[in-house]
C-alpha cells in the first residue's frame, strides 16, 4: 500500500509503499477513496519536529469502504461507506479536550494512505447524499465549524454573522451552517473572486481584507455590526473585529492563518460586554450533530480541487498560495 510520509520539517513529503495494515481489537481496515487536505497538514509539514526518522501518515479527513476488521469489531461492518471522525480521545468534558486528546494525521498516522486501520469508535457512516470525494471534506472543518457557530457563538436565526477568510475549507462550512439556520451572513475574504462565490452560497455582502476601508464597509452594510464573528485568521485584523462586534456580540476563534493578536483594545472589551471564545476540534455528541445537519438539510460542501494522491505536494502548494475556495480533496482509488 501506498502512504504520504512526513519526514521532518520542510523536508519534501514521500510517498512510500509499505505493509498493507491488519486491523486488531475494535479496529477497522478502511480501504481509503478520498482524503481532504486542512492547514493542520501545512503547519504539520513547516513546523513540527519528529522524534524519531520513521516519518508519519499525514492527514485527518478520509472517506472509504471497510475492508476488514478485528477480533472486536463485527464483521458486518465490512463493506460499509464510511468517514471518520479525526477527534481522537476528547475526554469526559464537554466544555475542554482532556490531556489524551489528539488529532488524527499527528501524531497518529492518518488518511493519505490506501488503507487506515482505526477503532470503529471513530467511524461513522458516510452521508448518503454526498459522494466519497464530498464526504472526505466534511469532518474536521465541518466539525470546527459546527462547534463554533452553535455549541460556542449560539446562533439564533436571523442573527447578523460575519466570516473571515471564507475561501478557507472550515470557513465556509460556517457560511453553509449560518445560512441553512437562517443567519444573516457577511463574509471577508482577500480575493474579489471569492467575494462573489461566496455571495452565491448565500452572503449577504462581502468585504476584501486587503481594502483598508473593509471595516466603513462592513459597518454601512451591515446596519452597526455583527452579533457573532467567527474568525480562523487572528493576527493584527483581529482588533478590527472588536471594533465591528454589537453590544454583547460573541467572537469565536479557532485560528492562526494570520498569526497572533498583539493589539485588542480593553476598553472595548469590557465597555461592549463581549465574550470571546477559543475553540478546537468537537466532542463526539457534535460531530454526530454535525452530521445530522449536514445530512438533514443536504448541505454539500465546496470542493476546490481534487488532486491525485501522487500530486500531494501540488495540492498542499495550492493551500499554502490560499488559491483555494474550499476544500482540497485528494484522490486514493
Ligand atoms: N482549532 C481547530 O480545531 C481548527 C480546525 C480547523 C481549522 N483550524 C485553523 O483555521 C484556519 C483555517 O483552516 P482551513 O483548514 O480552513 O484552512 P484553509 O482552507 O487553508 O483556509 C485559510 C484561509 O485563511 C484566510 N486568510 C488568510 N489570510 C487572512 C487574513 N489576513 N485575514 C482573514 N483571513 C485570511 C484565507 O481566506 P481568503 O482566501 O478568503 O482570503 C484562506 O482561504 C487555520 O489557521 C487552521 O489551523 C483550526
Amino acid at each position: 500500500m501506498r502512504a504520504v510520509f512526513f519526514k521532518g520539517k520542510d523536508q519534501p513529503l514521500v510517498i512510500q509503499q509499505i505493509k498493507k495494515f491488519k486491523p486488531v481489537k475494535d479496529q477497522v481496515l478502511i480501504r481509503l477513496h478520498n482524503a481532504a487536505l486542512n492547514h493542520r497538514d501545512l503547519w504539520t509539514w513547516r513546523e513540527q519536529t519528529l522524534p524519531g526518522s520513521e516519518g508519519i501518515i499525514l492527514g485527518s479527513d478520509g472517506s472509504g469502504i471497510i475492508e476488514d476488521v478485528g477480533e472486536e469489531a463485527d464483521t458486518l461492518l465490512i463493506g460499509s461507506e464510511v468517514i471518520i471522525n479525526p477527534s481522537l480521545d476528547w475526554g469526559s468534558n464537554s466544555v475542554v479536550q482532556g490531556n489524551t486528546f489528539r488529532i488524527l494525521g499527528f501524531p497518529d498516522n492518518g488518511t493519505f494512505s490506501d488503507y487506515i486501520v482505526i477503532s470503529k469508535k471513530y467511524v461513522f457512516e458516510k452521508p448518503e447524499h454526498l459522494n466519497f470525494a464530498e464526504s472526505a471534506a466534511v469532518p474536521l472543518s465541518g466539525l470546527t465549524a459546527y462547534r463554533a457557530l452553535f455549541s460556542k457563538a449560539r446562533l439564533r436565526s436571523k442573527e447578523k454573522v460575519l466570516i473571515t477568510g471564507v475561501g478557507g475549507g472550515a470557513a465556509l462550512w460556517v457560511l453553509q451552517f449560518a445560512v441553512a439556520y437562517h443567519g444573516r451572513v457577511y463574509v471577508t475574504s482577500g480575493s474579489d473572486e471569492k467575494l462573489i462565490k461566496a455571495k452565491a452560497l448565500g452572503a449577504i455582502a462581502g468585504f476584501n481584507y486587503k481594502d483598508t476601508e473593509w471595516q466603513q464597509k462592513a459597518v454601512k452594510e451591515s446596519g452597526g455590526g455583527f452579533d457573532i464573528i467567527i474568525d480562523s485568521a487572528g493576527g493584527d485584523q483581529f482588533s478590527k473585529l472588536i471594533e465591528l462586534a454589537l453590544p454583547g456580540g460573541r467572537i469565536v476563534n479557532f485560528g492562526r492563518t494570520a498569526g497572533n493578536i498583539t493589539n485588542i483594545s480593553t476598553r472595548l472589551l469590557y465597555w461592549k460586554q463581549l465574550s470571546i471564545h477559543g475553540t478546537t476540534m468537537g466532542t463526539r455528541d457534535e460531530f454526530l450533530s454535525m452530521l445530522d445537519f449536514v445530512e438533514n438539510r443536504k448541505i454539500k460542501p465546496v470542493v476546490d480541487q481534487i488532486f491525485p494522491l501522487e500530486k500531494i505536494e501540488d495540492a498542499v502548494k495550492r493551500m499554502e498560495q490560499g488559491d483555494q475556495f474550499g476544500k482540497i480533496i485528494l484522490q486514493i482509488s
